[in-house]
């Protein structure tokens, strides 16, 4: 069982991941932290609070971190919508939050429990950053970051910058740096292979359990909001793809490479990225994903979320992915 803590921004991709990681027998959420990104601090720790709801999972603690990043002023995105779950009115939770400040908790916990903790940031990693500036054995006491961020090549926030490590770079910079055991990079080359196609997000509707149509609900604005830039008829549920690695780890491939941040100039937030550490003396500090596969990570995605229908699933993934 992964013992996992959730760093994010909410975001209707990371209420996806978030609820994958709810229903996976594979995963226990010991904690979901909040930052600001997507949407502010305050909307995204009421975002994150509403999925636990709808996912029957208030048990999960939830302790809420910065309100900006590092240097920049926050720019929030509004392919998620005003409310940063895609303009949709679902009810507010009444769960309160944790008192301690989420790099406190971090840094706490990964003490207590020494290499027992993966940490998913799928948010900008100013969170990750302020615990590592807190604590210098913080990197040394998480087993293993799998981060949803940067890209080898291309961008979404900038030519050469996908939003997470464009948001707040020095951050990014900052955990890259910082020596932990492992970093998995989960980035635009692999995420932008698995889009979700009206026809699979049109299946939920059949579905229509409570998660079903909340998922289908937060990504109505979701779907169209960015198909004239991306021109991809759908859209990309980015930081699910963390979660569904954690489950099953064949749906991406990875390469050894050295990562760092680009924080200043036109390249700000660029993850450069050394394939085997070629202009490092070799050195690598992260592996980052550039292959994923699509109809392997849906089957985990539906069959995770809705094992009950098993078998419809099975045809609507032959049918889609038949080519
Ligand atoms: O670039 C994609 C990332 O930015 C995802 O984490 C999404 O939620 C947004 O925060
Ligand atoms: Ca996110």
């Amino acid at each position: 069982m992964e013992r996992l803590i959730i760093d994010t921004d909410p975001g209707v991709d990371d209420a996806i991941a978030i609820l994958l990681a709810i229903y996976s027998k594979k995963i226990n959420i010991e904690a979901i932290t909040t930052v600001c990104g997507n949407c502010s601090l305050e909307q995204a720790t009421k975002n994150a609070l509403k999925t636990l709801n709808i996912g029957n999972a208030n048990h999960i603690p939830v302790y809420a971190g910065a309100n900006k990043p590092l240097r920049n002023e926050l720019v929030v995105a509004k392919v998620h919508g005003d409310d940063g779950l895609g303009n949709t009115s679902i009810p507010e939770s009444n769960k309160e939050i944790e008192k301690e400040y989420a790099p406190d908790y971090l840094v706490r916990i990964a003490k207590q429990y020494p290499k027992e903790i993966t940490l998913a940031p799928i948010g900008p990693l100013t969170n990750i950053a302020i615990a590592v500036e807190n604590d210098p054995n913080f990197a040394k006491n998480i087993k293993r970051l799998v981060i949803m961020g940067g890209a080898e090549f291309g961008g979404n926030s900038s030519p050469v910058a996908e939003f997470n490590f464009w948001e707040d770079p020095e951050a990014a910079k900052i955990v890259f740096n910082a020596g932990f055991d492992e970093i998995v990079m989960v980035g635009l080359d692999a995420t932008n292979k698995v889009v979700f196609s009206p026809k699979l997000r049109e299946y939920l509707k059949h579905i229509n359990t409570p998660i079903a149509k909340f998922i289908y609900d937060i990504t109505d604005h979701y779907m169209y909001a960015e198909q004239i830039e991306t021109k991809i008829i759908g859209c990309v549920i980015f930081d699910a793809l963390v979660t569904g690695y954690i489950i099953d780890e064949s749906i991406l491939e990875l390469k050894d490479c050295y990562v760092d941040i680009a924080t200043e100039g036109i390249c700000k937030g660029q993850s450069v990225v050394d394939n085997d550490g070629q202009y490092h003396n070799g050195k690598c500090n992260a592996r980052v994903a550039y292959n994923a596969y699509d109809k392997k990570f849906f089957d985990i995605f539906y069959n995770t979320l809705f094992e009950e229908y098993h078998k419809d699933i099975k045809l609507i993934l032959d049918t889609e992915f038949s080519n």
